[in-house]
């Protein structure tokens, strides 16, 4: 019993201990599930795949876009103060819990808070589900830009092509989106298919450098270009004038979204995660990365839109929406004023081919290892059956602009037609803010104090680290924060 050595125990005879004060004896089965559970290689094979699910079209298409349409440097800094006090202690939060019960998001709910917080991770799994069948859709649009960009490299580009045109054309033909989001879906698929070490881990090691490299690339030339004073001044320069209690919000929605948070991604990566592996030191690398890689791409569209002239209007007008600004402007502005955009254009589409697909990876784990852990299914089984189920509704999603009857009239909030735009609707406004408030409550309120710290201050954590704080925030701060979320919708604001 207490103190005494257990027959096997895989975290050691402190944790075991703690485990027994705490009423959860490990016993020779869960040991053994937790000894051949598959986990990250090392420190950085966590913090590279984390990293690649959080950097995704959240980083490329909507943070740039949110960021225009609320003027800027203020709306900057507020972002930053939101990814800072309620982003990165969610991310801790649901680290930890997944580091402790080295289960996915149902499990480790119900082992940190009780068995009624399994609903929050259900919540959870299902917020991944439908996220997934449309965030698919939009990552097989940079597979068609890929191509088209490649063609116009090494053919020519169509002069006087309206890029306007050719979106609309694209996504209005059924055969492509089923073509586009199926070959996405299979890529999503075959990753996860190999499991956490030989699949997500790889692939996140090999992606996430080229995206980085790729970045900096793109970088250097957007600075080069005249807009790029204006851009820097537009995004750095805070006017609290114009900024919006709303906005406020907004921000702290899209914290969530861009760190994946509030739907179970953190927390199943976190149940990879071995005893070695620090939860703060990879929370903190996650988020300045995912931060930066958002500032980057913001830079580099804004740099390209104050350098053409007449462009600034065309986005304030509404001309170029937020998928605009990723599909529409730049895939022309490559070929009309980029400096070297002949070869940057074809390496920017595979960039966000990249980005998205460590993401999609990210939310194909949370349902598969639901139906691993919680179901007993097998990988490779559990990887096809939640792969195939989610496919049937991006079927769905990407008949959604295609005009075909029922799967582009389908409206079931006002004004929001198919399932693309319902399902985006009802995760970014309800699924992801009530998750990520179930998450911080369980974690704050219902986690005992020991446990949470026993995880979080165990040798491994850094300096700057503070438990108290970190409660704090936890506890109070966030809740509220997301609670203003969903009363602002509850009231009639739309955040998708
Ligand atoms: N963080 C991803 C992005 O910025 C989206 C995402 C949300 C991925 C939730 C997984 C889980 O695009």
């Amino acid at each position: 019993m207490l103190g005494e050595e257990p027959l096997w125990c895989p975290f050691g005879v402190e944790q075991y201990n703690i485990r027994l004060t705490q009423g959860t004896p490990p016993n020779r089965l869960e040991a053994h599930m937790s000894q051949t559970r598959d986990h990250w290689s090392s420190n950085t094979g966590l913090v590279l795949a984390a990293t690649g699910s959080a950097i995704g079209l959240g980083n490329l298409w909507k943070f740039p876009y949110i960021t225009w349409v609320n003027d800027g440097g203020a709306f900057v800094l507020v972002y930053l103060i939101c990814i800072a006090a309620v982003g990165l202690p969610i991310m801790m939060a649901e680290l930890l819990i997944g580091r402790r019960s080295q289960k996915s998001a149902v499990g480790a709910l119900k082992d940190a808070a009780g068995p009624a917080w399994g609903l929050i991770g259900g919540w959870g799994v299902t917020a991944g589900f439908i996220l997934l069948s449309y965030y698919t859709v939009i990552a097989g649009w940079s597979l068609f830009y890929f191509a088209k960009t490649v063609s116009w490299t090494f053919g020519s580009f169509p002069e006087g092509m309206v890029a306007g045109d050719l979106f609309n054309d694209q996504v209005s033909s059924a055969p492509l989106q089923l073509g586009l989001s199926l070959a996405f879906s299979a890529a999503t698929i075959g990753v996860v298919y190999f499991g956490v070490s030989k699949g997500i881990e790889r692939v996140a090691r090999v992606f996430l450098p080229i995206l980085f490299g790729i970045l900096i690339l793109m970088l250097i030339s957007a600075l080069g270009m005249s807009g790029s004073g204006e851009a820097l001044t537009f995004i750095f320069r805070p006017n609290f004038t114009e900024l919006e209690p709303s906005s406020v919000l907004e921000a702290v929605g899209h914290s969530f979204f861009t760190l994946s948070l509030g739907m179970g991604a953190m927390i199943t990566y976190g149940s990879y995660i071995s005893r070695k592996q620090s939860v703060v030191k990879a929370s903190g690398a996650i988020v300045a990365l995912d931060t930066i890689i958002a500032l980057f791409a913001t830079i580099i569209m804004f740099s390209v839109i104050f350098s053409v002239t007449g462009m600034q209007q065309q986005v304030d007008a509404g001309e170029v929406g937020a998928v605009g600004m990723l599909f529409v402007a730049l895939p022309e502005l490559f070929y009309t004023q980029v400096p070297f955009g002949v070869v940057l254009g074809p390496l920017f589409y595979v960039l966000v081919a990249l980005a998205a697909l460590t993401s999609t990876i990210s939310l194909l784990e949370v349902v598969t290892s639901y139906l691993i852990d919680e179901r007993g299914l097998g990988r490779h089984k559990a990887t096809i059956v939640s792969g195939v189920a989610i496919f049937v509704f991006t079927i769905f999603a990407a008949l959604s602009f295609t005009g075909t009857p029922f799967f582009s009239t389908l409206e079931v909030f006002q004004g929001k037609a198919g399932w693309f735009s319902t399902a985006d609707h009802f995760v970014s406004n309800w699924m992801l803010p009530i998750g990520g408030l179930g998450i911080t409550i369980a974690v704050g309120w219902f986690m005992t104090r020991k446990a949470s710290e026993s995880e979080l201050v165990d040798g491994t954590e850094p300096k700057w680290f503070n438990y108290g704080v970190w409660r704090f925030f936890v506890r109070f701060i966030a809740p509220a924060a997301v609670l203003a979320i969903i009363l602002f919708v509850i009231l009639g604001r739309d955040f998708s």
